[in-house]
């Protein structure tokens, strides 16, 4: 019998999708309709400290390409495909009290499903530092399973938040210590994707007892300037700033940048994140090595918190487990990690004629060998 449930982080999910931190969680109806919809998890929209103003005007638009001619554009139009969600959306407006009570009562009328606060604060100075801790304490104190750290919203002005963190090992590893010494549940931690070495931010992470990483969050992006007005589609008075892209375009980089850190890290837990809307992209994950995935720009797109997107990947992950029961799979377990090895640098790839190729250098350099024989050999 397929069994979709999973432990990850020590906690028990009915099923290994999650939404992640995003507007289908930015309030609590939201997330008990996705709760009923069949989510197993959701991670709450990031809740920080700092005060939030959003820019005027829309905050998220959606880029599509014609399928015939190559135009990108985000203008609203027929017989467009999908390619990305844009969007310059800072963290929760909502305080800290305004949460509290209601992950309360999130978790009260819905026990089995986990809930996953999504956490900010900045690590420039003792005080920005004592708010992790103040938000550690408030959001685990309300009942929440597990914390997760923002350390990837790309688009901070402040140098110590988002993902100004997450390019900075030292940064990761001051803010999960401080985080660590008062959790007492399970902390995820979301990197940016766009770091130096996303291997050495993960095992900064991990240095300090991270429980697992979640990647990826939005790839820094502008949208396309219109042709006919020569302003950017997305503009304030004629300005942009660089906002997140997520969606299918970035489902292939995520799923470079997973790879690296499963590969680098295989006895640690990851959640995938960037282009899932089936339950084929859930498992490319899946294969990589992660024990869940989590979902925004999809859900968003269908009925604001995905129940037909959540109805596909239940379908899909139950099909599958049925159709390889002949190979004795019952769980994500059983095939959990199985293409993490297939990775690999190029040179290891077989070429026509393997004697050829040395890594793009010259043949092993003439000469150079036989002149590393110790003299008098
Ligand atoms: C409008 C919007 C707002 C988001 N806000 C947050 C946020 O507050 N915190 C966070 O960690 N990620 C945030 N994200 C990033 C998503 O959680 C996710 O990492 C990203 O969109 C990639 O997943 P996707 O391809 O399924 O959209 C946001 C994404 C979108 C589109």
């Amino acid at each position: 019998m397929a069994d979709l449930s999973t432990v990850f982080t020590g906690i028990r999910f009915e099923n290994p999708f999650l939404l992640a931190s995003a507007p289908p969680t930015e309030s609590e109806s939201n997330i008990l309709r996705a709760y009923e919809a069949g989510w197993g998890g959701v991670v709450t929209k990031t809740i920080g400290l700092h005060p939030v103003v959003n820019v005027r005007g829309p905050k998220t638009k959606f880029l599509r390409a014609d399928s015939v001619g190559g135009r990108l554009s985000m203008a609203k139009r027929p017989d467009a495909t999908l390619l990305a969600s844009w969007n310059w959306e800072l963290i929760s407006d909502k305080p800290l009290d305004w949460w509290i009570p209601r992950l309360e009562r999130i978790k009260k009328a819905y026990p089995e499903k986990v809930l996953v606060a999504s956490i900010m604060a900045g690590s420039g100075d003792d005080k920005e530092l004592d708010n992790w801790q103040t938000l550690v304490r408030g959001v685990q104190d309300a009942g929440v399973d597990a914390i997760e750290l923002n350390f990837s919203c790309p688009h901070m002005d402040r140098v110590d938040m988002g993902s100004n963190v997450g390019k900075d090992p030292v940064l990761c590893s001051i803010s999960t210590r401080v985080v660590k010494e008062v959790a007492r549940v399970p902390v995820w931690v979301k990197l940016t994707p766009v770091g130096a070495d996303i291997v050495e931010e993960a095992g900064a992470v991990f240095r300090m007892d991270g429980d697992a990483i979640s990647s990826s969050n939005t790839f820094p992006a502008l949208p396309p300037v219109d042709p006919a007005t020569l302003d950017f589609e997305v503009n304030v008075d004629g300005f942009v700033s660089a906002g997140g892209l997520g969606g299918p375009a970035i489902f292939p980089q995520s799923l470079a940048k997973m790879a690296e850190m499963t590969q680098a890290f295989p006895e640690r837990e990851f959640s995938g994140i960037g282009g899932i809307s089936i339950f084929d992209q859930a498992l490319s994950y899946f294969l990589l090595g992660c024990g869940t995935v989590q979902v925004a720009t999809a859900a968003m797109l269908d009925h604001a918190i995905g129940p037909n997107v959540i109805r596909g990947l239940i379908g899909g992950l139950t099909e599958f487990l049925e159709r390889n029961a002949n190979r004795g799979w019952t769980s994500l377990a059983d095939f959990r990690g199985l293409r993490r090895g297939s990775v690999v640098a190029q040179a290891e790839i077989a070429r026509p004629t393997a004697s050829d190729y040395h890594g793009g250098y010259e043949e092993p350099a003439e000469g150079y060998a036989e002149a590393e024989q110790p003299v008098g050999a």
